[in-house]
């Protein structure tokens, strides 16, 4: 029975690896994919999802349109690293595939509720403000969440849009604090983990190597928002983040982590959207996330190229 899960995204060219990974992968039923405010804005995300999802051969795939601004906050954007149309590199044409017209947090909503309790997993790939939403609005769904595993974070790889902070944290800390507080199993992939899955030249000539579009427009992509990573930490290579989110799910015994208790800041300036990771048990606070610190990067990287073989 294929595992159903909603992926959230603000594609950005690691969520269309994502993507494609969970569209590739039989193990996993896509339910559907709800854009958000992020990377880049909404009218891009949204665009960029079914872009996506038409290189994946998946036009019947049903994209919902979602919260176009934090909860509380002016939305901020990451056009220096994804560039203006978030899935800068390769040139893309415009999707023809339709948006669904129920707006993405009714449809998380409506698809929490008609499926038996604890059989439907939240993907979140960027801000949490969709999912934070859909929690104020039916609280009676938390419950009936099997688990959320998400790209967000950072503890011990500090932040990457301010000193303290991740990005997808950063854009909305509230809905962060609200769904990290939710008491919905959690599973947490952070910088800590996503920066040891670098698309290095080598893994990069392997997408290249498959001799399809999809592996050449992956291999573009990794190419062009490699550089602020390589820029800035002088990385080998573009960080997978959001493709960590699916890898875990195809295959969790390539990440390890610990069980800790993680509270997001929402109250200071200075440290707004750090991820507050328990990591030495030192408080009495409970845990509450599967907090990833380590990868198999090569056997990541070798599930990734099998598995967008097959599109
Ligand atoms: O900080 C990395 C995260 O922010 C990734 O999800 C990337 O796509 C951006 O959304
Ligand atoms: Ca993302």
């Amino acid at each position: 029975m294929p595992r159903k899960i909603i992926i959230d995204t603000d594609p950005g060219q690691d969520d269309a690896v994502a993507i494609l990974l969970a569209l590739a992968s039989p193990e996993l039923e896509v339910m559907g994919i709800t854009a958000v405010a992020g990377n880049v804005p909404l009218s891009l995300t949204q665009r960029n999802a079914r872009i996506i999802c038409e290189l994946a051969g998946r036009s019947d795939m049903g994209v919902y349109v979602g919260c176009d601004a934090p909860l509380a906050r002016r939305l901020v954007t990451a056009e220096h690293v994804h560039g203006k149309t978030g899935l800068d590199g390769p040139q893309m044409v415009d999707p023809t595939m339709p948006l669904q017209s129920r707006h993405a947090v009714d449809f998380i909503i409506d698809t929490l509720r008609g499926a038996a309790p604890g059989t439907v997993t939240l993907c979140p790939l960027g801000p949490l403000t969709n999912i934070a939403t859909a929690f104020r609005r039916a609280p009676d769904i938390i419950a009936r969440v099997q688990e959320i595993v998400l790209m967000g974070g950072a503890y011990f790889q500090v932040g990457n849009i301010t000193p303290t902070a991740e990005f997808n944290i950063y854009v909305d800390p509230e809905a962060a604090a609200e769904v990290f507080a939710a008491g919905v199993p959690l599973v947490v992939m952070p910088l800590d983990v996503t920066h040891k899955a670098l698309a290095t030249q080598a893994r990069v000539d392997a997408f290249r190597a498959l001799g399809s579009r999809v592996g050449d427009m992956v291999a573009e992509w990794t190419n062009f928002f490699e550089r602020f990573d390589k820029e800035k930490y002088g990385s080998a290579g573009a960080p997978l983040h959001d493709p960590c989110v699916i890898a875990y799910l195809l295959q969790p015994d390539l990440f390890t982590g610990r069980h800790v208790n993680v509270v997001v800041e929402t109250g200071s300036d200075l440290t707004l959207g750090m991820t507050v990771a328990d990591w030495w048990r030192v408080t009495d606070r409970a845990p509450n996330a599967m907090f990833m610190g380590d990868v198999d990067a090569d056997g990541f990287f070798a599930l990734l190229t099998a598995r967008l073989a097959r599109l």
